[in-house]
This record gives C-alpha cells, structure tokens and sequence, in this order.
C-alpha cells in the first residue's frame, strides 16, 4: 500500500477497508471485578493501538463503532463514562492523529450530541479533512438503518429539486449519499467477544464484507490478534458472486 510503514510476512494482501465492532468491555470489567467504566477506558488504549497499526500497515480505512443509536438506553453512568471518553480521546489525541496524516470521519447523528462532544468531533473532522493517511471512520450516535434512511431522504430531496433525475438513482448513486460517500466498501469486518452478530452497523457497505469473529473480550485483543484476523482475511478467497 502507498502509506505503508511497515510489512509483515504474510500480510501482502491487505483488505483496504477494515471495520471492528469492538465488543467485551463490559464482560472484561466484570471478569476483572471493575466498574464498566474501566472496561471501556481499556477499550480506548486497544482502540489506539489499533489505529495507529493500521496507520503504520498502509491500510486504506479504518471505521470503529465507538456508540450506537442504542447505547442511549444504558445506565446515565456508562453514557457519561462513555461521553467523557469521547471527549478525552479526540482531545488528547488529535495532534498525535493529525501529525501521522490521519483523515477523521465521524459516521452518525453529531448534530444530537452534547455539545462539548460535538465540538470536538466537528473540530476532529475539520483539522484533519486534507489528511492523506488513514482514512479513520468513527460510528458514534450511529445506526445503519438510519444511514440509510437518511440517505433515502437526502436523494429525494435533490430529486425535488431537480438536482438528481430518479432514474439515474443506482447503487453508486445510493452509496454517495451514505456518511461513508468516499470509501471503499468494508473487506473485512472484525467482531470481538465472540458475537457474531452485525448490530445494524454498515449494512449496505458489508455486502461483500468477510467476517471474522476472535473470541477475545475488545481490551484483550492484542496487535498479534489483529495480525491474525488481517492473515485469515488474506487466506479468503473472495468471488463476490462469481466463481
Ligand atoms: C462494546 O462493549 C463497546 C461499546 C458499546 C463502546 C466502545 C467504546 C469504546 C472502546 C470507547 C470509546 C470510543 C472512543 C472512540 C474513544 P460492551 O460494553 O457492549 O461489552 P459487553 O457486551 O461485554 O457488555
């Protein structure tokens, strides 16, 4: 890949769009008898090792599902844990980010935030939007159902308008309208924990996506774990329909 900083035997193909759901903070809290709260300030330190492996590997995206549309239903402690690692994460990483050339992309809702959050994730987006490195795609207040609702809605609106004729409206054309307008679709996408569940993240971009689900909690899942899921992708083979 053009921005790699390193290679690793076995790893030449490399998928250029990567996604992870990054499940098990909760359950690794509670295995370690701590607070929730410190499962996913754990989950943050994988989070960033992750990001910056990518980086250094050439991988072209990378797109993380920091919080769902449905996250708003746990307890106010874990969404306030949560916010606040939010807020600290695109604070105190941003220069770090914006030096290695990191291109950051929120996918969701910011607009319905807390305001202090969605300061730092619109500052996050424009300090970093002429960013030729990774390509770092973050859910957050995300459901892919509601991409693609949205999606729909912001076509017939160009339609009314006459800025788009309905029968040109084909999947390229849908996909322009996606918060991931720009990107590759997903190559593979990574579930931690052992579920092996999609839970409404990328629904259109994950049409041709192949799965790998490690057993290990998100705070355990090590640099090697993720060499490891990045091997298995290479030893796919992908048809996408054909034979
Ligand atoms: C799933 O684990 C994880 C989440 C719902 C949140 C992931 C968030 C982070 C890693 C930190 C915040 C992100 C950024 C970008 C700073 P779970 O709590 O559902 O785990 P469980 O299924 O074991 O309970």
């Amino acid at each position: 890949m053009g921005n790699a900083k390193k290679t690793l035997p076995g790893l030449e193909k490399l998928p250029r769009h990567v996604a992870v759901i990054m499940d098990g903070n909760g359950r690794w809290a509670k295995k370690n008898k701590l607070k929730v709260a410190l499962g996913h300030r754990r989950g943050v330190e994988t989070l960033r090792a992750i990001i910056r492996e990518s980086s250094d590997l050439g991988i072209e995206a990378l797109t993380l599902y920091a919080f769902s549309t449905e996250n708003w239903k746990r307890s106010p402690e874990e969404v306030g844990a949560l916010m606040d690692l939010l807020l600290e994460f695109f604070t105190s990483e941003i220069d770090e980010l914006d030096r290695e050339q990191v291109r950051i992309l929120i996918l969701g809702d910011v607009d319905a935030m807390p305001p202090r959050q969605r300061y730092a994730l619109y500052n996050a987006m424009a300090r970093t939007k002429s960013n030729t490195g990774l390509k770092l795609n973050i859910a957050i207040n995300y459901g892919g159902r509601a991409e693609i609702a949205l999606a729909a809605k912001r076509m017939a609106k160009d339609v009314q308008s006459g800025l788009l004729c309905a029968d040109d409206i084909d999947e390229q054309t849908y996909s322009r309208y996606l918060y991931t307008c720009d990107l590759p679709d997903v190559d593979l996408m990574i579930r931690t924990s052992g579920e092996m569940r999609l839970s409404n993240f990328l629904l259109f971009q994950c049409a041709y996506a192949e799965f790998d689900f490690p057993a290990v909690l998100w705070p355990d899942y090590t640099l090697e774990e993720y060499h490891a899921s990045l091997l298995r992708f290479g030893s796919r083979e992908r048809r996408f329909g054909g034979r």
